[in-house]
């Protein structure tokens, strides 16, 4: 029985052939498919309580409390869960990450996954991943692949993420050299609508986002990493591409970003296997077969201008926490993993 309060864990994921863009369509949905592979180090946990003595919904993130855009796109999807349960009261959302906010790392995917997960249970709706996929992507795009462990697919103009992949599906490392972790100069949802709006790239890249994805999925599919490593940094660097060609531009890259791109491909050629990647920030995300990932790691180490590395492997799917004690030290469910029954998926929180 729902008592008004829920907890739930999401890890970020990062894409390996990269959405950017919105559909026409509108309802946030997506211009280009995409595929990420969902990190088992980077996560957010978040208690959701909704209680009568609260005239709006309040939040902390990090310990600090949120204003504006962020508390609005928390009420936004609150709202959505609000209407599908006719739930009227307000929430206290409490949500922390164990890793740097808003650098690029993703932290929007894994805090609106874990935020859609925690208020469902909080109101007693549902846990189907596949329907909180959907309410977490109204929110933020890459938050519907969040909900799935693994390799994850999100189509073009498409609902809900689908994992295509289990988390012991390749055993691979992803280590995100950080290369500053300070807030990004431009949002990514901004920032798509102003390269859609100016990039004379952007119909290109709308063209040949399905072709790169493919190719990524594939790859995946068949654990092809040469394959992977191509169509994944083509994904990459041609949506930068697109935003460098924005009117004025959009720059995510620092110096260090641009001098790994460079040195990355030639650590490759003598017999490191990597590909790497970049989101809305300048951090590269380089990935591995495990085996290669000691000596990958003491190399960006010791690279100019990296200040860290955080390795992460494949992640889980996003989980309930148990409602007792602290949010830091709640464990997770083992329920939350558990295939979902029909019962579970038949109050759907669609809105
Ligand atoms: C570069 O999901 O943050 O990380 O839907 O507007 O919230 P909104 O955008 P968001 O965009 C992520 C863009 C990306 C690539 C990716 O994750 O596919």
């Amino acid at each position: 029985m729902a008592d008004g309060v829920g907890r739930a864990e999401a890890c970020a994921n990062i894409a390996l052939a990269k959405y950017w863009g919105k559909s026409p369509q509108g309802g946030n949905l997506t211009a280009v498919p995409s595929l990420s592979l969902t990190l088992d180090n980077l996560r957010t946990r978040t208690e959701v309580r909704f209680s009568d003595d609260l005239e709006t919904d309040e939040a902390s993130l990090d310990g600090r409390p949120a204003s504006g855009r962020v508390l609005t796109r928390i009420t936004e999807l609150l709202d959505r869960l609000r209407a599908a349960q006719g739930e009227t009261r307000r929430a206290r959302v409490v949500s922390f990450n164990d890793f740097p906010t808003a650098a690029g790392l993703a932290s929007s995917a894994s805090g609106f996954a874990a935020l859609a997960m925690a208020a469902s249970q909080a109101l007693g709706g549902t846990l189907d991943p596949v329907i909180l996929s959907s309410v977490a992507r109204q929110s933020s795009a890459s938050a519907a692949r969040s909900l799935f462990g693994g390799f994850v697919e999100l189509g073009a103009e498409t609902d809900s993420a689908r994992p295509i992949a289990p988390q012991d599906h390749w055993d691979l490392t992803m280590l995100v050299a950080v290369v500053q972790s300070g807030p990004k100069p431009v949002a990514s949802t901004g920032g798509m609508v102003h390269t859609a709006a100016t990039s004379p790239l952007y119909e290109a890249w709308v063209r040949s986002a399905p072709g790169m994805f493919e190719a990524v999925r594939r790859a995946v599919l068949e654990r092809r990493f040469e394959d992977l490593a191509r169509a994944m940094e083509q994904s990459a660097l041609t949506m930068h591409a697109t935003m460098l060609a924005a009117q004025p531009p959009i720059v995510y890259f620092r110096g260090t970003t641009v001098e790994l791109i460079d040195r990355l491909p030639r650590w490759r050629d003598a017999g490191l296997p990597l590909a790497f990647t970049m989101d809305a920030g300048p951090n590269v995300k380089v990935l591995t077969p495990s085996e290669h990932a000691s000596e990958l790691t003491r190399r960006l180490e010791e690279f100019p201008g990296v200040g860290s590395v955080i390795a992460c492997r494949p992640g889980p799917a996003a989980r309930l926490l148990e409602l007792t004690g602290s949010l830091e030290a709640a464990r997770p469910l083992t329920e939350a993993a558990r295939p979902l029954t029909e019962a579970a998926s038949s109050t759907g929180a669609r809105s």
